[in-house]
Formats: C-alpha cells, sequence, structure tokens
C-alpha cells in the first residue's frame, strides 16, 4: 500500500500532480482513495471530479464522551463507512474525499475537523493506498494533517519563493511527528539545470522531475484533467513518479513486515 501526501507552496503543482497521480496509481489495479484537505478544492478538477460543493450532513458528527475529542463519527459509523458513503467515485476508480467540500460552513469547521482526522487516523491501512492533496504553506503538514502519509512529497518549482516554502517544509523531519520518507518533485522544470537548483538548495533526493507542459494550463482552463487534456510530457513524468515511489517502498525494509 502506498500512502503519499502532496505539500509546497500555493500553486507550486500540488494539486495538478497529487489528482494524476492517484488516477495513474489506480490504473495499476490498486484501489486509491484521494484526499483532499485543502478546503480551496482543486484536486477534484486534476482528478476530473465535477466540483459540487455540497456538504455532508451536519449529523455525521456528534459530541464525544468525556475526556475524548470533542466531536466523533456518530454510532455506528466508522471511517469505513465514512469513506463508502462519502467518498466520491472518481476515474479510473478512484475515491474521492474532500474536506473543504464536506464542511463550507465555518459553524461545522470544527467539527468537520474531528471527523476527518478520525478518518485518516481510523481508516483501515490495508484497505486504501492514499494520496492526498496538502493546502499550501506548511501549517497544516506541520500540525499533522498528513499522518497517514508513509512519504511526504515537497514539490517545488524552480523559484526562490517555491523553494523557500519547500526548505521549511524540510523541517518537518524535526517535528514530534514525521513521515518515514521526505522527498522532493520538482515541476514546472525546464531542463537539467532548474533540477540541479532545487536538489542543491534542498539538499534532499529528488524523485521527479515534472517539465512545464503548456497542455496542463490549457486543459485547466477548459476545467479538463490533466490526464483527459492531452498533457503528454506531463503524465509521462507523473507515471515516472508513481514507479519511483513504488521503489522507495520496495527499498524500505520494516522489520514489522
Ligand atoms: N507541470 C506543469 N506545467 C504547466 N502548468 C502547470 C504544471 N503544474 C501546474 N501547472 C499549472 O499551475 C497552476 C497551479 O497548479 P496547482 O496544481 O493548482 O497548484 P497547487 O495545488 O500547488 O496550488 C495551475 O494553473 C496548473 O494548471
Ligand atoms: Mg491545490
Amino acid at each position: 500500500m502506498i500512502r503519499i501526501a502532496f505539500a509546497g507552496k500555493g500553486g507550486s503543482g500540488k494539486s495538478s500532480i497529487s489528482g494524476t497521480f492517484a488516477r495513474l496509481l489506480a490504473r495499476t489495479d490498486r484501489p486509491v482513495l484521494a484526499v483532499d484537505s485543502d478546503p480551496l478544492p482543486g484536486m477534484a478538477y486534476s482528478l476530473g471530479i465535477p466540483v459540487d460543493d455540497r456538504p455532508a450532513p451536519d449529523d455525521v458528527v456528534v459530541e464525544g464522551p468525556e475526556g475524548g475529542p470533542r466531536w466523533v463519527l456518530r454510532p455506528g459509523l466508522d471511517a469505513g463507512g465514512f469513506i463508502d458513503q462519502y467518498a466520491e467515485a472518481g476515474p479510473d476508480g478512484v475515491r474521492y474525499l474532500q474536506f473543504g467540500n464536506s464542511w463550507g460552513h465555518w459553524s461545522t469547521l470544527q467539527r468537520g475537523q474531528h471527523a476527518w482526522s478520525q478518518v485518516v487516523k481510523e481508516m483501515d491501512p490495508n484497505a486504501w493506498n492514499v494520496v492526498g492533496d496538502l493546502p499550501g504553506g506548511t501549517r497544516q503538514a506541520m500540525f499533522g494533517w498528513a499522518k497517514y502519509a508513509d512519504v511526504l512529497a515537497i514539490v517545488a518549482e524552480p523559484t526562490p519563493k517555491s523553494i523557500q516554502v519547500a526548505k521549511r517544509l524540510r523541517n518537518i523531519t524535526k517535528a514530534d511527528w514525521s513521515p518515514d520518507h521526505v522527498v522532493v518533485v520538482a515541476n514546472r522544470v525546464s531542463g537539467p539545470e532548474d533540477v540541479r537548483r532545487i536538489s542543491d538548495a534542498l539538499e534532499r533526493p529528488v524523485i521527479g522531475a515534472v517539465p512545464d507542459d503548456p497542455a496542463v494550463t490549457a486543459a485547466d482552463k477548459q476545467a479538463v484533467a490533466p490526464l483527459n487534456g492531452g498533457a503528454g510530457p506531463f503524465v509521462d513524468a507523473v507515471a515516472e513518479l508513481v514507479t519511483q515511489v513504488e521503489s522507495t517502498y520496495d527499498l524500505d525494509i520494516r522489520s514489522s513486515d
């Protein structure tokens, strides 16, 4: 099972890459859950799922027990049941769960956050490969919103601003919670120079180099997923990234396995 979360500066390409990654992974016959914790939906577009902004009903959560979390999933509804009921079915068999879409109301956001944490914490690790799209910046990654992930992929463009955010995200390895692997994906690169700039600055392995592909921006303007919009070089690079991530797991010798 592959469990990966994409982080990075806003606009760095997290949604485009994570949505495409999820679909390509699903094409290898794996059950894939795409989890979008960005309250501003982006991953839906790159998966090719219509964005509908329909919230999940308030009554999916109830007040938690004394001394426990403030809100919990209602009795009889566990993480698996929640995913069954509320994750949308998308192309290539991907199931898609959207935090901001499920709870668009400020009044219910706190409830939503509790339910969301419970779902990602308690879902059956053997049931789903998970591909996550984190909100831009460092906050959610640092506060453990990606605890489901074994691999944190930091998406960086070859610009000083994007690299600066990536550097801060890299510090997650020093935090209380940190994923097993922190890797870098270079996006919108024009050549090896750009890749080298990113790897030199971040001193981390760059496991994917995604070229700037005008077809991605063109597809975006039509609200079409890169996989449906004729984005060749981009899709090839993300397919290669899937292979690289799979081999990260192959190399990983775990005592518990
Ligand atoms: N490799 C790429 N080539 C061309 N355009 C890209 C590429 N990656 C992302 N984009 C474009 O950049 C913009 C931001 O990408 P997006 O995936 O929404 O970023 P994020 O989710 O990190 O905010 C979008 O318009 C997208 O189409
Ligand atoms: Mg996004």
